[in-house]
């Protein structure tokens, strides 16, 4: 069943209990403007509250771009209060809320993923590129720094030194590199890429809703510094034994049986 919802910055479209989410002003090159942020965060909301939504794709529309950043021309005269209020409500809305979703989230890097177009797919648990993407940090050409997690989660996927050197050379990284550098799981040719991200979603949405959201709570536990992650799994693992999805999952699997998993 594909189901579609109209917004002005984005278009969804539901498939095999997949939502693709494509952020589409391209001949802005799909830059983050405010209200593109807010219809993200609305439609994320609204697909988190949806049991038919089972993980999600996030792409760029066009050729080009997957995202090319924060709307330049919208924060150019902005005040050093509306700077970090840009920066608050984006990971507040957006970012950190990708991270801490309770389904899984895909970047599919279809073109330039510069600033924050690359702070966006970083925000996603996977990411997969197309081998014509361009992915950068080059907030420092225009005098300021990453304010949407770059300058966290870059260390976090390529390491410290790699990090550091993007972000102070401002340099573009194309797919190959990402890949080598774990920045992306897969790369792919932009024919077959959304392909790709759907083949992960369908092993995906076959496993259990609770397991799979568990695992995304219990992963970034241990990037949280208030948290120790192990202890966050031990908690959680026994948990997991209350749930009816675990008791659906051993019963199929001892039944030899395909699991139906509810995700209760
Ligand atoms: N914010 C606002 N508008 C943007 C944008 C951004 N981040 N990135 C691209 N655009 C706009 C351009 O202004 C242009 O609009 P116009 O046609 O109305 O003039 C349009 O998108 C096409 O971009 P253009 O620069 O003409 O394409 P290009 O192929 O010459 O260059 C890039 C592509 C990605 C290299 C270049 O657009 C770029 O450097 N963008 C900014 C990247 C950046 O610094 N991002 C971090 C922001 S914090």
């Amino acid at each position: 069943m594909t189901t579609e919802m109209a917004l002005e910055n984005i278009t969804t479209e539901l498939k095999n209990e997949v939502l693709l989410i494509t952020i589409n002003r391209p001949d802005k090159l799909n830059a983050l403007n405010k209200q593109t942020i807010e219809e993200l965060h609305e439609t994320l909301v609204e697909a988190e509250n949806n049991k038919n939504v089972r993980a999600l794709i996030i792409t760029g529309s066009g050729a080009k771009a997957f995202v090319a950043g924060a709307d330049i021309a919208e924060f150019a005269n902005f005040s050093v209060e509306e700077g970090k209020q840009l920066s608050s409500i984006g990971h507040f809305k957006v970012f950190n809320f990708i991270e801490n979703y309770s389904k899984p989230v895909i970047a599919a890097v279809n073109g330039f993923a510069l600033g924050g177009g690359l702070e966006l797919a970083m925000a996603c648990h996977i990411r997969v590129a197309s081998a014509n993407a361009k992915m950068g940090l080059p907030e420092v050409s225009l005098g300021v720094i990453p304010g949407y997690g770059g300058t966290q989660r870059l260390a976090q996927l390529v390491g410290k030194g790699k990090a550091f050197e993007m972000i102070v050379t401002a340099d573009m990284i194309n797919a190959d590199d990402a890949f080598k550098w774990g920045l992306v799981n897969y790369v792919t040719t932009q024919e077959e890429l959304i392909n790709k991200c759907f083949d992960i979603t369908s092993k995906i949405v076959s496993k259990s809703p609770t397991a799979v959201k568990t695992a995304i709570k219990v992963i970034n536990a241990g990037y949280n510094n208030k948290q120790n992650g192990y202890e966050v799994e031990i908690e959680e693992f026994g948990k997991s034994f209350g749930s009816g999805d675990f008791k659906e999952g051993v019963s199929a699997f001892l039944e030899k049986r395909k699991a139906n998993f509810l995700g209760n």
